[in-house]
C-alpha cells in the first residue's frame, strides 16, 4: 500500500479543514437565501467571450480556491441564467419546484445514494417508489402498472419506445424489419428525435390540434401490408407543449387494442393535470395506455431533473432494459432482492431523482399538489379573460390546460421577437413567441404557459401592458 506523507494528506481534496467548513457554511447560506427568496432577478445570457472575460480561467493546475470560484458564480455566472421559477417566466414549459423539494435535492446530493439497484439504494428507492405509487394512481392504470424516474421526458419517451419495439420484436417475423410509429404533428420534438435514435420510421397525423381516433383510423387505412407489419406503436400526447391540447385518448386506445399496437401517452407536460379534478376527464383513456411519460420537473414542482415513465406491464420494460454483465449479477441475486430502477429505463447509474418529489409529497400531502396544479389552470383561464377584454390582443384559441396562445393585433414575427428580447433584457419577464397553423400558413403568436402558482393577475396584466 502506498504511504502518504503528512503534507500529501493535508493537501487532499477529501480532507475536512477550515476552508471546507467555511465553504459549507457559505454554500448553505446561499442555498437558504435562494430557497427563501421571494424576489428573483430575471438574469439574461451573455456571450461566451464576455463571460470568459469576466471570470477568467477557472480550471487550473492548482485551483483558484472555493471562495473565489463561488464568488465568480454569485457575481457573474448566476446572473447569466434565468431562474426557471420566476413568476413572470411563462415561456417554454417553466417550472416551480417546491421549497421542500429543493431542500431535499440538497439532501439527495449530500447522501450519495446510487439509485440503480436495491442492494445499494434501497432506502432511497423506497422513497421514490412511494412517490411513484401516487403518480401511477393518478393514471388509473391497473396493477401491476409501475414506473421509474428518468432524467426527463425525452429519456422516458425513449425508454417506453424501446420497450414497445422490443415487445414487437419478440415476433420472429419482425426481427429483421424496420419499425414504424404513428404520432401527430403536435407531438413533442423528443418523440420525433427518439424515433431517430432507435432508427424507426415515423408517420404523422397532420394535425396540431387533438389527434382523434378517426384520424388515426384514417392513416391506418392508407398503410400497405408491409407498412402495417412494421407499425408497432402509436404515440398520443396528453397536453401538447405548444398549446396544451390532449389527444382523443379513449378513441386511440380503442384502436390500439383492436390493432394490437403499443399505446404510449406522452404526458410529460400535461401529466401533472391528472391531479386536477377540473380537467381529469379530458385524460379519459390514459388508463388503457401501455406506457405513459409524466415529468415531475414540469408540472409536479420537482427540481431538475426528474421525469418518469410508467408501464402497464413493467415486466415488458424489464425484458427490454435489464442490463447483463458478470459485475452486475450480484444485484440480481436473491440476497440483494428488491426493485432495481435500472431494469426499467435506459440509464444504469442514476441519482435517486424521485426523492425530492417524495419528500415534498410527504411534507405537504397530495391535496396541496392538486391545488397548485389547479392554480396553473385558473391562471390560464384568467389570462384568457384578460386578453379578451384587452383591445390590442386577441385569443388565437381558448386556453387549454395551462397554455394560452394569443396575438398582438398588427404585429409581425419581428415585433414578437423584439418584444421578447426587450422584456428579458430589462429583467422583467420571459415570454416567448411560437407558431400556430392557420389554414395552410403558420402564424407567429405569443404564448403563456403557467406552472408557478405564485404568478399573479398583476403579472399577467403587466406583461400584456408591454405589448402597447
Ligand atoms: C410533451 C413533452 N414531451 C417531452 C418533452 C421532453 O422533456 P424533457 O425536456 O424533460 O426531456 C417535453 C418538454 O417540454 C414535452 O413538453
Amino acid at each position: 500500500m502506498t504511504k502518504h506523507t503528512e503534507s500529501e494528506k493535508t493537501a487532499s481534496m477529501h480532507n475536512i479543514d477550515m476552508e471546507l467548513i467555511e465553504m459549507t457554511l457559505d454554500v448553505m447560506k446561499y442555498a437558504i437565501h435562494r430557497i427563501t427568496s421571494t424576489s428573483l432577478e430575471m438574469g439574461s445570457p451573455k456571450k461566451e467571450e464576455e463571460l470568459r472575460r469576466l471570470v477568467g480561467e477557472t480550471v487550473t493546475d492548482t485551483g483558484i480556491g472555493g471562495e473565489n470560484a463561488f464568488q465568480l458564480f454569485k457575481d457573474v455566472l448566476i446572473k447569466a441564467t434565468v431562474p426557471i421559477d420566476h413568476p413572470r417566466h411563462l415561456a417554454f414549459v417553466p417550472a416551480a419546484p417546491t421549497r421542500a423539494a429543493i431542500m431535499f435535492d440538497l439532501v439527495t446530493a449530500a447522501s450519495s445514494i446510487h439509485g440503480a439497484y436495491w442492494m445499494e439504494g434501497a432506502g432511497g428507492i423506497f422513497c421514490e417508489n412511494e412517490a411513484m405509487k401516487w403518480l401511477v394512481s393518478l393514471t388509473g392504470l391497473p396493477k401491476p402498472a409501475f414506473g421509474v424516474f428518468t432524467s426527463g421526458g425525452t429519456a422516458a419517451n425513449l425508454s417506453a419506445l424501446v420497450a414497445a419495439r422490443e415487445y414487437w420484436r419478440k415476433n420472429p417475423e419482425h426481427q429483421n424489419i424496420k419499425g414504424l410509429i404513428i404520432t401527430s404533428v403536435g407531438a413533442h420534438s423528443s418523440v420525433k428525435a427518439m424515433a431517430k435514435v432507435i432508427d424507426v420510421d415515423l408517420m404523422l397525423v397532420e394535425t396540431e390540434d387533438a389527434m382523434s381516433g378517426q384520424a388515426l383510423q384514417g392513416i391506418l387505412k392508407t398503410l400497405d401490408i408491409q407498412q402495417r407489419k412494421r407499425l408497432f406503436a402509436v404515440v398520443a400526447t396528453g397536453g401538447t407543449t405548444n398549446a396544451g391540447i390532449i389527444d382523443d385518448l379513449s378513441g386511440i386506445a380503442e384502436i390500439c387494442e383492436t390493432e394490437k399496437l403499443w399505446f404510449h401517452v406522452d404526458a410529460a407536460y400535461g401529466g401533472g393535470a391528472l391531479a386536477a379534478d377540473s380537467v381529469r376527464h379530458l385524460f379519459n383513456g390514459i388508463e388503457r395506455a401501455d406506457s405513459i411519460t409524466i415529468d415531475p420537473h414540469k408540472w409536479l414542482f420537482s427540481p431538475y431533473d426528474c421525469g418518469a415513465v410508467i408501464y402497464k406491464d413493467p415486466q415488458l420494460a424489464r425484458e427490454a432494459h435489464s442490463q447483463e454483465g458478470s459485475y452486475l449479477d450480484i444485484f440480481k441475486d436473491e440476497g440483494a432482492h428488491g426493485f432495481n430502477p435500472s431494469d426499467y429505463q435506459i440509464q444504469l447509474t442514476r441519482r435517486v431523482r424521485g426523492m425530492p418529489l417524495w419528500f415534498s409529497l410527504a411534507m405537504h400531502g397530495t391535496d396541496k399538489y392538486k391545488w397548485a396544479v389547479e392554480q396553473g389552470i385558473s391562471l390560464a383561464n384568467l389570462a384568457g379573460r384578460l386578453i379578451s377584454e384587452n383591445p390590442v390582443v386577441e385569443l388565437v384559441r381558448e386556453p387549454s390546460l395551462s397554455c394560452v396562445l394569443y396575438r398582438r393585433k398588427g404585429w409581425t414575427p419581428d415585433d414578437y421577437r423584439d418584444w421578447t428580447y426587450k422584456n428579458q433584457r430589462e429583467g422583467f419577464a420571459l415570454v416567448t413567441p411560437t407558431k400556430w397553423k392557420q389554414g395552410d400558413t403558420y402564424e407567429t403568436v405569443a404564448r403563456f404557459c403557467f406552472i408557478n402558482p405564485d404568478t399573479t393577475e398583476e403579472d399577467i396584466v403587466a406583461i400584456l401592458g408591454t405589448m402597447g
